[in-house]
């Protein structure tokens, strides 16, 4: 019986704008939202299969999300966390343990470990490492099911089709193709995996799913950001003009023990997206504490699971009573050398062997600056190395050399600018006038000066390739005013000359401030590195009150006469061409899947 039909759980508004007063609810875990205050968001990595080791396109989600959350933490100190951890249940995953010999058990804590690793050498800051084994997880699954249960919205029916192993998931028949195996024997693959699946038949728990799509449709047009970037958005109401049927939400015991059983029904295991899904209320304390957060959580997921997250998990939040999650961020897939990364092919990138090869902030630098997430992005060692080498090594380390070498900056200070030199009108740029500044200087001081803006909207419009995309192009148009100057060439025994030196320094060293401030979530280590040779304290470097050059606008520069940082080391060090080989690494585990 239906306690609440679906059409009904809309009498409310939806969605709450970000300053509107927070919902009825403890405080949850780390800091809730307080008065006055912009209500804070979880950033969410998708959690991991533990059936494999982590690969690129894992890493890939993971930088994007914290990037995204360590921008956030920089404009508000306090208004973001990020989630990440392992899914650790499941028919795959006990498939694996068994493949390896090994309890699942100590299978999860051996790859979720090896996960959690690998995520904290990527200097990925997440606040949460969650792993579905956990009891506070099984908890909140119960609790979770136990809501589907009382409002009417589960059954017991029998079901049967083609599984997915590969994906969790049932495939609709018109998404089974034929093919042949390895060996030529004909099979069944799903057509948008391209697994095998297995013709299933057993009695399970079904969600009432076929209820939802109005709601669901009414949620998503009454939200164009809900989802982005928009092709997705458009392919998800796409899928809700298609058969919306009932999904199936436990497994059979007999063939899944390896997961949270269904209270009171011995012979059914909870279905592992079910229980996956539910990790994102886990991570914000539910049932006790979540409404101090919930719905203001930003998915990022990869397209490949984007149906689970903008489809069946919204359902299934209406269904107990909440929100769906105010904004879903999907991203596509990278391939290697043209190809889907796969252990069968032997071409899965090992993201450890990555940073050995290209250090940590090259290798974020790199996934952050060329993957787009409207489209598949292919991966070339090359490319990583002719990237990381000009943008990083020669444009930005460059341009630090040149204005600290000891030179041209013999007292090693942030030196004073000259109003009278660059004068804030062009117009007092003339053949008495002192002003030296040329037209594209001018254009440089309006570019810097929008940077900050144009990089947050980027940031949050989920385009984080196009703030690096912007960055790089100002690092080159400040390599272009310096290298038009010559300042190498000014008289420093000439005072006139001097303080056109000092001008020219200043607006440099500006200009690097606000890269390095706004590189910080990308390339964290690089970007302290940077600042610290400015001189720049860790509380002058939040993205809040980031201005640039306020000499120039007649206001105090508090960093003008302050001697530099004492580190004259290179900033990023060049990569070598000769290490250019991709680094693979085989097949381990039991993991044959390609690599979704
Ligand atoms: O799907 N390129 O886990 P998973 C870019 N446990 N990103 C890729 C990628 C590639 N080639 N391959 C994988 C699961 N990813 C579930 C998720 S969430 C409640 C449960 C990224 O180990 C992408 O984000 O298969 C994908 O969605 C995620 O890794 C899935 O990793
Ligand atoms: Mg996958």
């Amino acid at each position: 019986m239906l306690l609440l039909p679906p059409r009904r759980l809309f009498l409310r508004p939806l969605r709450r704008s970000p300053g509107a007063a927070p919902r009825r609810g403890s405080a949850g875990p780390g800091p809730g939202p307080g008065p006055g205050r912009e209500r804070p968001r979880l950033v969410s990595t998708p959690i991991f299969y533990v059936n494999g080791p982590p690969h690129i396109g894992h890493l890939y989600s993971a930088l994007l999300a914290d990037a995204l959350h360590r921008h956030r933490s920089l404009r508000r100190p306090g208004s973001s966390r990020l989630s990440t951890g392992t899914d650790e249940h499941g028919l795959k995953v006990q498939q694996a343990a068994a493949e390896a010999g090994e309890a699942p058990s100590a299978l999860c804590a051996r790859v979720s470990g090896q996960f959690r690793a690998a995520l904290a050498q990527a200097a990925v800051s997440f606040s949460d490492f969650i792993r579905t084994s956990e009891p506070r997880h099984s908890r909140a699954v119960l609790h979770f099911w136990e809501a589907l249960r009382a409002g009417g919205w589960l059954y017991k029916g029998h079901y049967e089709g083609w599984y997915c192993t590969a994906s969790e998931c049932f495939v609709p028949e018109a998404q089974v193709a034929q093919s042949p195996d390895a060996q030529g024997c004909a099979h069944k693959v799903s057509k948008e995996s391209g697994h095998q699946v297995h013709w299933t038949k057993e009695e399970n728990y079904m969600f009432k799913l076929s209820e939802f799509r109005q709601p669901l449709q009414k949620w998503l047009h009454g939200d164009k950001n809900a989802i982005s970037p928009e092709p997705f958005y458009h392919s998800v109401l796409q899928w809700l003009e298609d058969d919306l049927l009932d999904l199936s939400v436990s497994r059979d015991r007999s063939r899944l023990q390896w997961g949270i059983p269904v209270p009171d029904d011995s012979t059914q295991t909870i279905y592992v997206w079910l229980d996956a899904l539910v990790n994102y209320l886990t991570v914000l304390g539910y049932p006790d504490a979540h409404n101090a957060w919930w719905p203001a959580v930003h998915h990022i997921v990869g397209k490949d699971i984007l149906k689970f997250h903008a489809i069946y998990w919204p359902a299934l939040l209406m269904a107990v009573g909440l929100d769906p999650p105010e904004r879903i961020y999907v991203h596509s897939h990278w391939t290697v050398h043209g190809q889907k990364m796969s252990k069968s092919l032997g071409n899965v990138v090992d993201p450890l062997a990555c940073f050995r090869q290209y250090t940590i902030d090259g290798f974020r630098y790199f996934l952050l600056r060329q993957g787009v997430p409207e489209r598949d992005c292919d991966y070339y060692d090359k490319k990583v190395i002719k990237i990381v080498n000009s943008e990083l090594a020669d444009a930005l380390g460059g341009l630090l050399n040149r204005c600290t070498a000891p030179s041209i900056n013999p007292s090693g200070i942030y030196p004073p600018f000259s109003e009278s030199y660059f004068p804030r009108s062009s117009d007092q740029v003339g053949a008495e006038a002192l002003g030296r500044a040329l037209r594209e200087d001018y254009e440089l001081v309006t570019s810097v000066t929008l940077l900050p803006l144009k990089v947050t909207n980027y940031f949050e419009n989920f385009q984080i390739y196009k703030a690096l995309e912007s960055i790089t192009a100002c690092v080159r148009q400040t390599n272009g005013f310096f290298q038009r100057h010559t300042p190498w060439k000014l008289c420093q025994k000439n005072p006139a000359e001097k303080c056109w030196l000092n001008t020219i320094l200043h607006v440099t060293l500006e200009c690097l401030r606000v890269y390095g401030t706004l590189l910080q979530p990308v390339i964290p280590a690089t970007a302290d590195k940077l600042l610290s040779r400015l001189a720049i304290a860790p509380e002058e470097r939040s993205l809040r009150d980031l201005t640039f050059l306020p000499r120039y606008h007649g206001k105090p520069c508090p960093f003008e006469g302050r001697g530099l940082g004492p580190d004259t080391g290179v900033l990023f060090q060049k990569l070598e061409k000769l290490r250019c080989q991709v680094e693979t690494k085989r097949s381990q585990t039991s993991k044959n899947s390609s690599c979704e």
